[in-house]
């Protein structure tokens, strides 16, 4: 909830602007006073007529305002806010804050505070990737500015990619987030990552290709929206989340031991690539080449986490989301692996190389649940673990 939170939304010249009247309504709804801020090219797209009727207030768009300055200086409009929000925040927008410029009134607004800002880019995805786009988004986080979004999808002017403003029910999370109040304040959730290595001696180990990605972007997710995050990671490529107690392992039964070490929680996410089998006698020493003869190995099974903590007696946590990664009949294998491990949800994806998700940037998943499939359309790992996390969110408190 955002009851007495006092928000400055400047709304910029982006075709998302409609999303804005959304967010207006649903900021208020949470309890938020809004001030809105109408860019010129903002005016282009949303009139400061359903801006005011929305907010309830009237709508700033001129710097130069002899009555409005005689009531409230532009100065003290951003700094009477609890946070600034920028949605839409155009490249041009983003440029201007990042040089510091100030030539109207959002851009003044925006460098004549210290308030906390939160910003929702939204642009054609090459302005996204442009390098100056990005050098800016760097030098704005590194002052401090957050982000939400962008997501990636199909556009409005028919290219696809990274650009789609955030959802207004996405921004308003964040927004709590920024006030340590997300909808998961006071969960705790656990979260495995990363591949498991299982020793064959003190020297080599069998491994898998995940790279951790994933789980990395679940945690962060899920800490954004306020939760309390366990997170057990295997040896993974990506560096873990901030703000998440990290519990770094090695093997399959490293993993097992940490997570009943985390436990109670209110959800767990199992998206570590656990390894199946193990090395059953792994040597303590260095295992040497013996005249051509090969080494034999002999595997056991590991133990499964995931069906474990699923069918706990007591304590068992209250949402439980599997993975399940197929390279074959993904939705019915993934269907039978939920029943079987007695999770609640799984994401089921397909890893055959030829998707390049094993290792890669981006995710094709279905969520299934008791009450079926829900396909989700191709779209970055940061943008499957905020839905994903948007929803777990929306699950605990229902
Ligand atoms: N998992 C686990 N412990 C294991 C194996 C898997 O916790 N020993 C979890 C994974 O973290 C994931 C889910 O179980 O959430 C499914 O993993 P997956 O590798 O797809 O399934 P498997 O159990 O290996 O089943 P199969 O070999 O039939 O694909």
């Amino acid at each position: 909830m955002l009851d007495s939170k006092h928000i400055l939304l400047i709304i910029g010249g982006g075709i998302a602007a409609y999303k804005s009247l959304d967010l207006i309504r649903k900021l208020r709804e949470s309890g938020a006073t809004v001030t809105p801020v109408l860019t010129r090219a903002g005016g282009e797209f949303v009139t400061p007529l359903s801006v005011s009727a929305l907010a309830g207030t009237e709508v700033h768009r001129d710097l130069f305002d002899l009555t409005k300055e005689a009531e409230m200086g532009h100065i003290q409009l951003s700094r009477s806010a609890d946070l600034l929000v920028v949605a839409p925040g155009t490249a041009d927008l983003m440029a201007k804050m990042a040089q510091g410029q100030a030539d109207d009134l959002a851009s003044t607004l925006l460098l004549a505070t210290d308030t906390p800002m939160l910003l929702a880019p939204s642009m054609n995805v090459r302005m996204w990737d442009h390098p100056a786009t990005q050098r800016n988004v760097a030098t704005l986080r590194s002052d401090g500015v957050s982000f939400v979004g962008p997501n990636e999808g199909d556009m409005a002017c028919g290219e696809y990619g990274p650009g789609r403003m955030a959802e207004p029910l996405e921004i308003v999370a964040a927004i709590e987030a920024a006030f340590g109040d997300g909808p998961l304040k006071g969960k705790r959730i656990l979260v495995t990552s990363g591949p498991t290595h299982e020793p064959i001696d003190p020297v080599r180990y069998i491994a898998n290709r995940s790279s951790g990605a994933q789980g990395t972007a679940i945690g962060a997710a899920l800490a954004k929206l306020g939760a309390e995050v366990v997170f057990v990671t295997g040896p993974a490529d990506v560096a873990p989340p901030s703000g998440v107690e990290v519990v770094k392992v090695q093997s399959a039964a490293e993993m097992l031991s940490a997570v009943e070490a985390a436990l109670p929680v209110d959800a767990g996410v199992f998206a570590a690539a656990v390894a199946d089998w193990r090395v059953a006698s792994s040597s303590e020493s260095k295992i040497k080449k013996k005249n051509g003869k090969m080494p034999v190995l002999e595997f056991a099974e590991n133990p499964d986490i995931l069906a474990q903590v699923s069918q706990m007696k007591t304590g068992r946590p209250t949402l439980i989301v599997g993975f399940a990664a197929e390279t074959d009949d993904v939705i019915a294998n993934a269907t039978a692996k939920r029943l079987r491990k007695g999770c609640d949800w799984i994401v089921a994806n397909d890893v055959s190389p030829a998707t390049g998700i094993m290792g890669g940037s981006e995710n094709d998943v279905t969520l299934i649940s008791k009450d079926g499939s829900e396909d989700w359309p191709r779209m970055g790992k940061q943008a499957v673990a905020e839905r994903l996390a948007l929803k777990i969110a929306k699950a605990l408190s229902d």
